[in-house]
């Protein structure tokens, strides 16, 4: 599949790679690449090989340097609204809640949408040249896709309101601090520390990891009772193939084997 603004890479190790590539721009989210990631997502998803996505943005200073600021710059009320649910249901709770285990490779700006871009993603890791924020209000704007929500989930509300109300940038040391990113490596080790993730992750069951994925999500969905839909969740791993060879390999002392997707 050949895209415009963006590259879909499958590798032989399990792991797809979605690259945004509108260097130009900072990679800023227009609106084709909001579908074409959508695609891009899905494809892999439905990949049988795949068992890991990364996301990253291409050339060495911007992961996502926002929405297009220029596609939105004349919208109405109804059109911002519209902009900011479908782009919402298409990419950002899209990706939250892909079964595929999602990583962000945070190469450089991630601001607005990038933010908000990586912060739906299952996990983050940075170069130490990454910079985050969400600096709507400096354009008379709020975060749209998600950022209030998410933030304030994985920083704390203290901090993601400081974030939003400065509309100030912090760099991957602090993001680190805070639990936005879960490591800080320098840009040329950055993917290769990815492919390691993906790698441990390819080893696990496919059907586990994205009923884990549910569950802890629904702890951050309002009028859904997380501790049922892990019980649930749990249930129901019983019932499949990667369970009993998951407990089999276990007890006759081998690797699993796991039946994929
Ligand atoms: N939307 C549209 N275009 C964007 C963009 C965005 N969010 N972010 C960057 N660009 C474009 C710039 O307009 C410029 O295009 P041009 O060369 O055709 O003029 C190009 O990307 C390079 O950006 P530039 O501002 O020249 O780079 P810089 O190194 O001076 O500054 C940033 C980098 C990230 C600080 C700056 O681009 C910026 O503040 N971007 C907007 C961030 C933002 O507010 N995001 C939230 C949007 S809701």
């Amino acid at each position: 599949m050949s895209y415009e603004n963006i590259q879909l890479e499958v590798l032989d190790t399990a792991l797809a790679v979605i690259t945004i590539n509108r260097p130009k721009k900072l990679n800023a989210l227009n609106k084709a690449t909001i579908e074409e990631l959508h695609d891009a997502f899905k494809q892999a998803d439905a990949h049988t090989k795949v068992k890991t996505i990364l996301l990253t943005g291409s050339g060495e200073k911007a992961f996502v340097a926002g929405a297009d600021i220029s596609e939105f710059a004349d919208f109405s009320v109804e059109a911002g609204a519209e902009l900011a649910a479908r782009g919402q249901h298409i990419l950002f709770d899209f990706i939250e809640n892909l079964g595929t285990p999602v990583i962000a490779a945070i190469n450089g700006f991630a601001l607005g949408g990038g933010l908000e871009l990586a912060m739906a993603c299952h996990f983050r890791v940075a170069s130490v040249t990454a910079k985050m924020g969400l600096p709507e209000v400096s354009l008379g704007l709020i975060p749209g896709y998600g950022g209030t929500q998410r933030l304030a989930n994985l920083v704390g509300k203290g901090l993601a309101m400081e974030m939003i109300l400065t509309a100030r940038m912090i760099d991957a040391q602090k993001a680190l601090t805070h639990g936005l990113v879960n490591y800080v490596v320098p840009q040329e080790a950055l993917l290769g520390l990815c492919k390691t993730l993906a790698a441990q992750i390819a080893k696990n069951s496919t059907q586990a990891m994205a009923a884990a994925i549910k569950a802890v999500n629904a702890n951050f969905k309002h009028s859904v009772d997380g501790y049922a839909v892990e019980i649930n969740a749990f249930g129901n791993c019983f019932g499949t193939a990667d369970f009993k060879e998951g407990t089999t390999a276990f007890l006759e002392k081998r690797k699993a084997k796991f039946s994929g997707k």
